[in-house]
């Protein structure tokens, strides 16, 4: 292997997915822990408010999903005070509205950050008679706009200062967040249920939780969900564990 591309594959075991090696990423890197502590993710990522001048209005109320009301969002919130939460599969908010209001009950100025395509899972594509999952993927012109019942749902609950939409792909948005040095105290994992695919979102989650952080997720009766639960936890050598519906792997701190 040539000298420069055995560096760039060094830099890329390190998170930087590189043509050419920049140097804002590692200094971004560098500031990892003030930025768990203090970092704005709104500004950071949208040049321009997502709620600007939205009106959801003509979006009444809908926060249908799944696992969105367990009394295990309390609790963990409870117990780790998180400044910044990820949440991987957001949908149309029933989780993250359910976490933002727990923050806001105990005082908290935590962001929520939910990471989604807003596009569905591979379920949601294989029953076009499906009202809670391909209907409501809202087509339009063959694309889902469902994001936007999303964004409704946000201002309806008044949560717009705390959740951050960030609509991207988990694996792309986990690269993101490591590129700035952005870890969070908890990390709700609720995406793709495939196998593989949850396997990846543990493994790169894992890599931008904080120390004594919680990655959590919903679904453990799916086998897929299942499989890859155990299957990172045995080779990270934790132990899953049980709030409520949702399982749970604790970082050391
Ligand atoms: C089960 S739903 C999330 C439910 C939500 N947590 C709730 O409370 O109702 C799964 C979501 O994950 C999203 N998703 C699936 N695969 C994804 C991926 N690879 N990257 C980003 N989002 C993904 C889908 O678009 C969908 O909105």
């Amino acid at each position: 292997m040539k000298l420069h591309s055995w560096i760039k594959t060094l830099f890329y075991k390190a998170g930087y997915s590189v043509k050419k090696i920049r140097h804002a990423p590692r200094k971004a890197a560098a500031d990892a822990k003030q930025r768990t502590t203090a970092v704005d993710v709104m500004q950071l990522l949208h040049r321009t408010n997502p709620y600007d001048g939205f009106d959801f209005r003509p979006f009444p109320l809908d926060s249908h999903g799944w696992g969105g009301q367990s009394p295990a969002f309390r609790e963990l919130i409870a117990r780790k005070r998180p400044r910044l939460i990820f949440e991987v599969g957001t949908w149309k908010g029933a989780s993250a509205l359910e976490m933002a209001a727990a923050c806001r009950d105990l005082g908290l100025a935590t962001q929520i950050v939910c990471v989604d395509t807003w596009l569905g899972a591979l379920e949601f594509w294989n029953d076009q008679n499906d009202p809670e999952r391909y209907l409501a993927l809202q087509l339009r012109h063959g694309y889902p706009s469902v994001y936007y019942q999303f964004l409704a749902n946000v201002c309806h609950g008044g949560f717009q200062d705390r959740i951050v939409p960030f609509p991207q792909t988990a694996s792309t948005a986990a690269l993101w967040f490591r590129a700035h040095g952005i870890k969070a105290e908890l990390i709700y994992v609720d995406a793709s249920h495939e196998e593989e695919d949850v396997y990846h979102d543990l493994a790169s989650y894992w890599e931008i939780l904080d120390a004594g952080g919680i990655l959590f997720g919903d679904d453990y009766g799916w086998d897929g969900v299942r499989l890859a639960v155990e299957r990172f936890a045995e080779q990270e050598g934790r132990r899953v564990s049980f709030v409520a519906d949702k399982w749970l792997l604790t970082r050391e701190a």
